[in-house]
């Protein structure tokens, strides 16, 4: 498997540590076995998100100096405005402390209780935004993303069929607006195609619902229409991302993951009346709408990662790193989620351990493992993340997929870091059979794979 020398060399080192194995039983138990609740310095290689993690480059460090900290109209905000319309091109927007803070605001001013917000597949955050304004998220990604082996080049795609029927059953009165998350994070960073995404906006505006881009990953799924998707191989990514984002009303990004800040998010909107609503909630939430709950600095960072983010030397680079990773866990025997996504392998923790049902969290005890065998952080996306109660029914739903996300932080590790953590799965597997499964000993009503504490059955 090719692994493509960074696009970078490094300047600045940050050590990390690899605790004894003793040390790491002990922190285990005090972390009530969520990974989440460990302190980063007992962790040698941190794959629990790519979001925020990743490193900066000599630019951005340099912005960081050019930041203006001026409480309204600062340079930096006309900085980051100009990198906006020119990378994306809708007439408003805001900066936001990060993707969930430009939800809120988003699901603040349009949604109502009752309501229904469809997507491809929600996020948590967003899933949990629209709850907590009485909404209701509805996922209606194709079922090819439901089977791990299936190599769909677009596995992030919008069921058109299921959309159409969806909101002929709901009523578009009742659908405040519509989304679409490029990359699919949900369901393993898979992307989304041009033409899936202009169908979806279409049949949107048919019924006269905006549209709406969870673009976090706007710059990886782009990379990947170059990659994949007829008609664009030979077309520069800054053009695609034009191309995507002229068929949206809006988009709500981190911009923690493609722009490689350690903070930030951007809400942006072509409708004038709903940027009005937007700022007024931003004062309230957020601050003033030319900072937007970051710091002058922050916003100059991020305008210079914008275009960092779409690099197509950086962008080759990072998604075979990832590919490579996926490649090498695959040919330790450990399935994984086919093709491999864009930021991160999604380990199928339910065919490690076969033996673990969905109810006692086989994706939490992959968790632990890897943190037992290696030190390593990885995240749950399974049970922990989706299982749901339906209020209406009274019973409990699992998500289709048990998954470990092994997510990568943009240029951060190295091909040796990657290798390590191959041979820790690798001895993982060796010993999968003696491996029980979990139970919550405390579970929050929403998000609560941040904070649960769970004890082994
Ligand atoms: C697709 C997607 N949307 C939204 C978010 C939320 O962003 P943030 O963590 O900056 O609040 C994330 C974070 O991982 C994400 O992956």
């Amino acid at each position: 498997m090719y692994y493509p020398p960074e696009p970078f060399r490094i300047k600045v080192t940050e050590p990390i540590r690899l605790i004894a194995g003793e040390e790491r039983e002990a922190r285990l138990v005090e972390a009530g076995y969520n990974v989440f609740q460990l302190r980063a310095e007992d962790i040698f290689i941190d794959l629990l998100t790519d979001s925020g993690t990743g490193a900066m480059s000599q630019e951005q460090w340099a912005s960081l100096m050019r930041g203006d900290e001026s409480y309204a109209g600062a340079r930096s905000f006309q900085r980051l405005k100009a990198a906006v319309e020119d990378v994306f091109g809708f007439k408003y927007f805001v900066p936001a402390h990060q993707g969930r803070a430009a939800e809120n605001i988003l699901t603040a001013v349009l949604v109502k209780a009752g309501q229904y917000v469809p997507s491809n597949m929600h996020f948590d955050t967003t899933d949990a935004n629209i709850r907590a304004r009485g909404g209701r998220p509805v996922n209606l990604v194709i079922d090819e993303a439901f089977d791990p082996a299936n190599l769909h080049p677009f596995k992030g795609n919008m069921d058109l069929g299921k959309l159409r029927a969806f909101i002929g059953k709901i009523g578009a009165a009742n659908i405040p607006f519509g989304m679409m998350t490029v990359t699919n994070n949900a369901a393993g960073g898979q992307p989304v195609s041009m033409a899936n995404l202009k169908a979806v906006a279409g049949l949107y505006h048919e019924y006269g619902i905006p549209f709406f881009i969870d673009a976090a990953r706007y710059a990886e799924n782009c990379y990947f229409i170059k990659l994949r998707e007829k008609d664009y191989e030979c077309k520069p990514v800054r053009e695609i991302a034009r191309e995507m984002f002229s068929y949206a009303d809006g988009m709500c990004m981190s911009a923690k993951k493609d722009a490689i800040v350690n903070m930030g998010g951007l809400l942006c909107m072509n409708d004038e009346e709903i940027f009005e609503n937007v700022k007024n909630e931003l004062i309230l939430r957020e601050g003033f709408p030319t900072y937007g709950g970051l710091a002058g600095r922050d916003l100059d960072a991020m305008a210079t990662g914008l275009y960092e983010g779409l690099d197509e030397s950086y962008l080759a680079y990072r998604l075979a790193q990832t590919a490579y990773l996926g490649a090498c866990i695959n040919e330790a025997g450990i399935p994984t989620i086919q093709p491999i996504g864009g930021h991160a392998v999604y380990i199928d923790a339910h065919a490690v351990f076969p033996h673990i049902p969905n109810y006692e969290f086989p994706g939490v005890s992959l968790a632990v493992e890897m943190y037992r065998e290696g030190a390593i952080r990885g995240s749950e996306i399974g049970s922990v993340m989706f299982g749901c109660l339906d209020p209406d029914t009274g019973i409990w739903h699992y998500p289709k997929l048990e998954l470990l996300r092994l997510a990568i932080p943009r240029r951060t590790y190295t091909q040796s870091h990657m290798d390590y953590v191959v041979d820790s799965l690798a001895k993982i597997k060796d010993r999968a059979d003696t491996i029980r499964g979990y139970k919550f000993t405390y579970a929050p009503e929403l998000l609560r794979h941040f904070t649960a504490r769970f004890e082994p059955l």
